[in-house]
């Protein structure tokens, strides 16, 4: 009967598209910012003559920040806004570029990147949940992988940045260019309302109803207010709800998963591909950019195929798909770097074996992560809890990111990637276990298989 009354295909406004293109900038810039260290390190690493453990310093800063400002989001968003929270994360992302070109020594870089950091983490947490808060349920999810979507793109324009760029090693340009997009996102957040959930949420129902006319065709905004309202007295419970056994399993899906995205090592390709295809025998670093290029492409293609996949076949059989080739290729790639009679084929061998595995990840846990952790919280603890899960995520990348490349001098090669592919069959068993299916379901049914305490296999049975 609800569904009648809800907003449906026709009753989205180009408003709406506008407003997650628009934040969806952010997401790009998340990418753009990550990923652009692939190749500004490989001039850095050598113009300051960087230790391993600096070289991983300077690539982790930007997780650091990433931490930071993924808890100062959460607390921030909740009390002045998403809107201007994220015009701020674009302040800092104009101010981070700029400071980050022009930095006199690696320590005022390394404190610059840290500054980046801080507006990815911001924005990683809040724009994701400004579009959620401003779309229609039927169109939700499509939205929420856009995002995902957005940053693979983000990673790409980073490589091809790089690039272009790498002949005249100019890697201050390469931080420098960020000042674009994220001026774009700062310019374009002033035509965008405020989350028509958050001004509810703080009494404003006036501007609510405004926002949500704009975004709607339709008459039912009525409805759409009143289901805020009824939803948001469910959001009363502070922190202390989490603990709530009920909460618990749906608390370490979302754990589990943030530190499987990260310790299943896919930052170390999107960070450091380069660096491994120069290991492989890649002899310049152009050469190992224009293979990173590939990786990067594969990333949006298979993330737009995932896309087109999830809400017919599932999340759950794509995550498995996704984890069982990310341990397989993993383990294939520790062969490769383990045989010596393989030497001549290496660089090949390696750059469709880094493809294969960015392909599985795409398909997988990269959108699926995201958008579980959007599905599976109820109402009441979701903002809290998507907090938290996020700061694992960005924590875990950061512990990765910072032993990398100590792991690969130690272990070697071959040991990192089978250390990382063991930990991949630990997630494809955890998943398999444990992870339940979402599709077709409404949120407010996951919820209520919650509170009655069932196993999460069981949720849809
Ligand atoms: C992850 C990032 C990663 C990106 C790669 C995201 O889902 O959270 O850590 O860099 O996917 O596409």
């Amino acid at each position: 009967m609800l569904s009648n009354t809800l907003p449906n295909e026709k009753s989205t406004t180009i408003y709406l598209y506008f407003i997650a293109a628009i934040s969806g900038i952010s997401g790009m810039l998340f990418g753009y910012d990550t990923g652009v260290i692939s190749g500004a390190i490989l001039f850095i690493r050598s113009e300051f003559n960087l230790s391993p453990f600096l070289t991983g310093l300077v690539v982790s800063a930007v997780l650091i920040g990433a931490v930071i400002g993924a808890l100062l989001g959460g607390y921030m968003a909740e009390n002045y806004g998403r809107k201007k929270v994220i015009i701020f994360a674009a302040i800092i992302f104009i101010f981070g570029a700029i400071f980050t070109a022009i930095t006199p020594d690696i320590i005022f870089l390394i404190f610059g990147r840290i500054i980046v950091g801080i507006a990815i983490g911001i924005a990683s947490f809040t724009a994701p949940l400004y579009i959620s808060e401003a779309s229609p349920p039927y169109i939700r999810g499509a939205l929420v992988s856009f995002n995902q979507l957005a940053i693979t793109i983000g990673i790409v324009i980073s490589y091809l940045v790089d690039y272009s760029l790498a002949p005249i090693q100019g890697w201050r340009y390469m931080f420098g260019l960020a000042v674009i997009p994220a001026a774009i996102l700062l310019i374009g957040m002033f035509f965008l309302p405020e989350s028509p959930r958050w001004l509810v949420h703080h009494g404003d129902l006036t501007d609510g109803r405004k926002v949500l006319q704009r975004i709607r065709n339709n008459s039912n905004i009525e409805v759409e207010l009143s289901q805020i309202q009824t939803s948001l007295k469910q959001e009363k419970g502070g922190r202390s709800e989490l603990l709530n056994p009920k909460n618990k399993p749906a608390l370490l899906i979302g754990i589990a998963l943030a530190i499987f995205q990260q310790v299943t090592g896919i930052n170390t390709v999107i960070y450091y591909a380069p660096i491994i295809f120069q290991y492989a025998g890649f002899k310049s670093s152009s050469a190992a950019i224009i293979a990173t290029i590939g990786v990067g492409l594969v990333n949006v293609g298979m993330t737009i195929v995932s896309i087109k996949l999830l809400d017919r076949v599932g999340r759950r059989p794509l995550l498995l798909v996704g984890l069982a080739g990310m341990s397989a290729t993993l383990i294939l790639l520790g062969i490769i770097f383990f045989l010596p009679s393989l030497i001549s084929l290496i660089g090949p061998l390696a750059a469709i074996s880094l493809m294969l595995y960015v392909a599985f990840f795409a398909i997988g846990l990269g959108p699926v992560f995201w958008l579980l952790i959007s599905e599976i919280y109820p109402l009441k603890i979701r903002g809290t809890a998507m907090s938290i899960v996020t700061e694992v995520n960005w924590g875990s990348n950061l512990v990765i990111a910072l032993t990398f490349l100590l792991l690969i001098q130690s272990i070697g090669a071959s040991g990192t990637f089978w250390l990382y592919g063991g930990v991949g069959i630990l997630a494809f068993l955890f998943t398999f276990y444990y992870v339940p299916e979402t599709k077709n379901q409404t949120l407010e049914e996951i919820e209520e298989h919650w509170r009655k305490g069932k196993h999460p296999l069981e949720l849809g049975k």
